[in-house]
């Protein structure tokens, strides 16, 4: 270790105060934050900062509205509106996956910050009756979506799994996995890269130090995949496994279908490079991105970008002009990411997130803000959609495919815990009402099928089947129809189980 080079680096930079408690470190801590430092381009990370910080100055002040333009028909595939094709997309999906053109990309780097836990978010429990984790629900899913291609197509065949981890969340998920025994997939059909992380920096550009021989260190946010993709030669590794279609999509959604054969074959039959699965925005306030056309490119177009009256804007139909809600779910064609890889990456902006950055002072006592002193630089997925040869997009109902898991249970909470649960149970439900069964409660009576509301809340019925047995409610009726349950019901691989009668 150079300290004097070190020093002229950073000093070059602007950046000579991460190391301003030196002469106070053990040689362990100065060994360990030498690592950290000599590994980072200063000079990089300030031409970040600028461009990011110049690129918010313009977005906080421009509003888009008058260069929006709604996704057109054409583009637009629909689970409700296109009902006599679903069955030829999802035929053609499974095919693409049964020829082992299909790759999933899992993007679960994130801190989960506003859930609160030490741990990645994919080894949260919401406390199903299984007490199954994300990570096991959609590894499950992947396995049996497998099954599905192999048995139609009468081929063994693997859909390979991407899992995109930071520096934070790396060694605890792979570590989950072993414990897991990969949750019964191939080891070697697992993949785990890494993303990038950035320092926060104060609103002067200079790095923030979370303790004296520490910087603040975070993601490069979820588009931190396009460079990750490079870096870690996964891009290599989807062409040496003959990949040609991604399915990309976050850890917290509980009711991602993950694969999803039907979006998969819609995109691959409108031959697109690019496309994004949305759910309608029904309210005009709420706080989702759009996908729309800006300036005839399509890109997501967050909620504070537009005024209140475009956001309201309604379309003939009735429903709102702007209602493509993005979800984060995307697909793209191997040919279009290695692009993105090779040409487009370093031209995305980071987008600035300002936070409360805890952080020592000259003394070195840690101090944790108040109101935000600092930015985060995140590029985030959908930055690529501008460079779409063909963009599509693929409208699913929220009730049946989003549920994302963002906030610690709280009363009358949205997007936590208990709200991922009761989507899911309730979605089986659905699907048990619709394979034939019905349920009965604990005195024999006869429960209809929309649940009453009972002190306020909607609460479902309890029931829970493993992906294993059913991915998206097929199958069911050899085993539900005509019978009558009793909750809580589980199905699982070894069959079909009511909890209260077996007095479990
Ligand atoms: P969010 O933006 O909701 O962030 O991520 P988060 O980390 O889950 O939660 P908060 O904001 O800290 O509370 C949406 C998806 O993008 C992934 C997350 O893991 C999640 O699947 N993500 C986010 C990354 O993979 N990398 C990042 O740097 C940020």
């Amino acid at each position: 270790m150079d300290i004097h080079k070190l020093a002229e680096r950073l000093a070059k930079a602007g950046q000579s105060h991460v190391i301003q408690f030196w002469d106070q470190l053990s040689p362990e801590e100065q060994g360990e934050m030498s690592l950290d430092l000599e590994s980072m381009n200063f000079l990089e990370i300030n031409n970040f900062f600028k461009s990011a910080m110049k690129t918010s100055g313009q977005s906080s002040q421009e509003k888009v509205d008058t260069r929006m333009e709604p996704v057109p028909r054409d583009v637009l595939g629909s689970v409700t509106r296109d009902r006599e094709c679903l069955k030829e997309w999802e035929k053609e999906g499974l095919r693409c996956i049964a020829e082992n053109k299909v790759a999933v990309l899992l993007l679960a780097g994130g801190q989960g910050t506003r859930l609160g836990v030490s741990f990645p978010k994919g080894m949260y429990d919401v406390g199903l009756p299984s007490h199954k984790t994300l990570f096991q629900i959609q590894a499950e899913r992947i396995r049996k979506l497998e099954q599905l291609a192999e048995k139609q197509h009468s081929r063994k065949c693997c859909i390979p799994w991407y899992i995109m981890t930071s520096g934070r969340t790396m060694d605890m998920t792979k570590d989950f996995f072993i414990q897991h025994k990969y949750f019964g997939l191939k080891e070697e059909n697992v993949v785990f890269f890494q993303q990038g992380m950035l320092p926060a920096m104060d609103f002067n550009g200079k790095i923030i130090l979370e303790g004296k021989c520490k910087l603040a260190m975070a993601p490069d946010g979820n588009g931190g995949l396009y460079r990750a993709l490079g870096t870690q030669n996964i891009v290599k590794d989807m062409e040496t496994r003959g990949i040609s279609y991604i399915h990309v999509y976050c850890v917290d959604n509980i009711l991602v279908k993950v694969a999803d054969p039907a979006f998969i074959g819609f995109c691959t039959l409108k031959g697109a490079d690019c496309g994004a699965k949305v759910v309608e925005k029904t309210n005009p306030t709420e706080a989702v991105g759009v996908v729309c056309k800006v300036d005839g490119r399509y890109q997501v177009v967050e909620y504070s970008e537009i005024t209140l009256a475009t956001a309201e804007k309604r379309s003939t139909d009735g429903r709102l002009m702007f209602n493509a809600g993005n979800i984060a779910n995307h697909f793209f064609t191997l040919t279009f990411l290695r692009e993105i890889v090779r040409t487009h990456e370093p031209q995305l902006q980071h987008h600035v997130a300002q936070k409360k950055i805890p952080y020592v002072n000259t003394e070195g006592q840690l101090i944790k803000p108040d109101k935000p002193n600092g930015i985060k630089m995140e590029k985030f997925v959908f930055d690529i959609f501008q460079f779409a040869k063909k963009f599509v997009v693929y409208e699913v109902l929220r009730e049946d495919e989003f549920s994302p898991l963002k906030n610690a249970d709280s009363q009358d909470g949205k997007d936590n815990p208990t709200t991922a649960r009761h989507a899911l149970m309730s979605l089986h439900h659905r699907w048990i009402l619709n394979a034939g069964g019905h349920f009965v409660d604990e005195n024999g009576t006869h429960i209809p099928a929309i649940p009453s509301l009972k002190d306020g809340t909607d609460l479902p019925i309890k029931c829970e089947i493993s992906p294993l047995v059913s991915y998206g409610g097929e199958g069911l009726e050899h085993l539900v129809n005509e019978k009558v349950f009793q909750p809580t019901l589980i199905i699982n691989e070894s069959g079909v189980h009511e909890l209260v009668k077996n007095g479990l």
